[in-house]
């Protein structure tokens, strides 16, 4: 028997994936850098499947149906390196590596080329949806060499989650060349990011501010995820409120306030200012991250200040809240799928929004009903200059924007720090103002160091400068882009 496809690395994301594909009616060869992992699982769950076992790289390789496909399953970085470089000598021309990790989209660029060049297909798959998407659905997100799509289509259709209407369409799609794959994956816990900031400002103000216990703020998520807000963090979030631990208390309350992360949010923010977006908010929420690891310094700082406290309504704040999360929330899906469009327009990737929106429905971390929203926008115009100014977007932005504007009162107020929803609605308030006071701010700039400005009353591109001081040159400047 030789394997449709194999997985290599067996850690829990491996496995699943494993038994997901086994579960479509695919034979899965199965190999891992220790091999008593694989032993194990054959002598467990994978006893009665169409699995393969391998106990060594050599016979890893030779279990596989030509042209092979592999899917590493393993640690980002030098390890994908070095597993392929210990794989490269045992293939042929024509056979597919897929990266199936959290690549740097970087990396995954150079990969691509690098073994292009050896006629080896390299795609790197984002694969979104932790332990349970990998075993009950993903979102995949490859990209790559287009050449290996057709060999791994079936399968990846079939092991996806599906969404839509009927529950029929695949939560996955070719995605682009390159790095593409990943980059989309990044973009998408970029978002992540930001959707748990924003989800965790909301939940500071319910419980520091309205004192709301644990199930109060259960039945309030629960509500919400029946309503705009449904998405599966949402979900989760009313799940953990209501946890208890073995001595029934609830868990929540006893984790340490100190978030960790791996990479992704802050590749997302160096991706952002190099094309030159404002993607603030989720930057916001790295900074956020980061202010929490820093526990130690933060309690010695508590002591020194008190809490402003101010009185609020109870029930007119949770319906504030509400309408906050969602508007944030759209500005943060604005600022990310505007980065999605520069970084496309720059690597010449074509991404097609529309259809990353509707893979985005099913499996991944931030699947939402409001998703569906974001693909009817870029559905009825793929050239969208923002999704803020999209009619459906615009229109809710309105009804929602009053209730974010209330909540950064109570925020302020009662010393709540709300850096990501702060963010949403400088972006919201700086995007819609026709004149930004940054007319004072190329002054300062030309007065200091002549770096010239551009007026309203002449074309765009002629560039002036004054010699405001009545001491300066008449030399300007270099004019040079962000
Ligand atoms: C997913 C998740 C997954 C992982 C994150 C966690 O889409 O399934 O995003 O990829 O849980 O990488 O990232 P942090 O450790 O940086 O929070």
């Amino acid at each position: 028997m030789l394997g449709d496809i194999g997985i290599y690395g067996f850690r829990v994301m491996g496995e699943n994936l494993a038994r997901n594909i086994e579960s479509k009616g695919y034979t899965v060869s199965i190999g891992n850098r220790s091999s008593s992992v694989i032993r194990d699982f054959m002598e467990g769950k994978g006893k009665e499947g169409n699995f393969v076992p391998s106990y060594s790289m050599e016979e890893f390789i030779s279990s596989l149906k030509k042209p092979r496909k592999i899917m590493l399953m393993i640690k980002a970085g030098s390890v994908v390196d070095a597993t392929i470089d210990s794989i490269l000598p045992l293939l042929e021309e024509g056979d597919t590596i897929i990266d199936g990790g959290n690549s740097n989209y970087e990396d995954t660029e150079r990969r691509v080329k690098a073994l292009e060049k050896k006629g080896i297909h390299f795609v790197g798959s984002g694969v979104s949806g932790g332990e349970l998407g990998a075993l009950y659905g993903p979102s995949i997100m490859p990209g790559g060499a287009k050449e290996a799509w057709d060999g791994i289509k079936d399968i990846f259709m079939d092991i996806s989650a599906k969404a839509g209407k009927n529950g029929d369409e695949p939560c996955t799609t070719w995605i682009g060349a390159g790095g593409s794959g990943h980059y989309v994956k990044t973009i998408h816990n970029g978002i992540e990011y930001g959707d748990m900031q924003l989800i965790s400002e909301t939940y500071a103000v319910m419980r520091d501010v309205l004192g709301l216990s644990n199930e109060e703020m259960a039945e309030v998520f629960t509500r919400w995820n029946k309503g705009v807000l449904e998405s599966y963090l949402v979900e989760i979030t009313a799940d953990i409120l209501g946890e208890k631990d073995e001595k029934g208390e609830y868990l929540v309350n006893s984790i340490l306030d100190k978030a960790m992360q791996k990479g992704t949010g802050k590749w997302t923010v160096i991706s952002a200012l190099e094309e030159g977006q404002p993607v603030s908010l989720i930057t916001e929420a790295v900074y956020a991250r980061i202010l929490s690891s820093m526990k130690d310094e933060r309690v010695e700082a508590a002591k020194l200040v008190k809490r402003p406290v101010s009185e609020v309504d109870k029930e007119e704040t949770i319906k504030n809240l509400e309408m906050a999360l969602y508007a944030s929330k759209m500005v943060s899906y604005a600022q990310g799928f505007s980065l999605l469009k520069a970084a496309s327009d720059r690597f010449e990737w074509g991404l097609n929004l529309g259809e990353i929106a509707s893979i985005w429905r099913g499996g991944c971390i931030i699947r939402s009903a409001f998703l569906d929203d974001i693909r009817k926008a870029y559905d009825k115009n793929p050239k969208l200059m923002n999704l803020m100014v999209d009619d459906f977007f615009q229109k809710e932005l309105e009804k929602a924007v009053s209730g974010l504007r209330e909540i950064m009162v109570t925020g302020v107020r009662n010393g709540i720090a709300m850096p990501a929803m702060s963010s949403a609605l400088a972006y919201y308030d700086g995007y819609h103002t026709e004149n930004l006071p940054a007319n004072l701010l190329q002054a300062q700039r030309d007065y200091f160091g002549a770096h010239m400005f551009e007026r309203i009353d002449t074309a765009r591109g002629e560039f002036f400068h004054h010699d405001w001081s009545g001491q300066g040159g008449n030399t300007a400047s270099t004019v040079y882009k962000v």
